[in-house]
């Protein structure tokens, strides 16, 4: 398997289903997948936040833990912080990701 599935829904409710690449970051799938509202203003270098999305509880526990760096930044984000929460530059695309299921913050500004 080279590839998953990912489930998005953008910022304004538009729901996206797309292939991507695994071992690409969460963020660069989004943006290469055409997903709306993923600003990624830093391009991944965890300084901006901007790449704010909310995962569906069922999928946490396949996902690494946040790093103290990550947390950090999440409480500098824009739109509040949820317990599903992540900055989608911060997750690698694995095996065990497929089908995950997200949705982008409303705001990264
Ligand atoms: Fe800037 Fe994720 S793209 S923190």
């Amino acid at each position: 398997m080279t590839t998953i599935t990912l489930n998005l829904i953008d910022y304004d409710g538009t729901a996206r289903t797309f292939s991507a690449r695994i071992g690409r970051s969460l963020m660069k799938a989004s943006l290469d997948g055409g997903v709306d509202g993923v600003a990624a203003d830093c391009g991944g270098c965890l300084t901006c936040a901007t790449c704010h999305v909310v995962v569906a509880p069922e999928w946490l526990a396949k996902l690494p833990p946040r790093s103290a760096d990550e947390e950090a930044m999440l409480d500098m984000a824009a739109h509040p912080r949820e317990p599903g929460s992540r900055l989608s530059c911060q997750i690698q695309l694995t095996p065990e990701l497929d089908g995950l299921v997200a949705r982008v913050a409303p705001t990264q500004y």
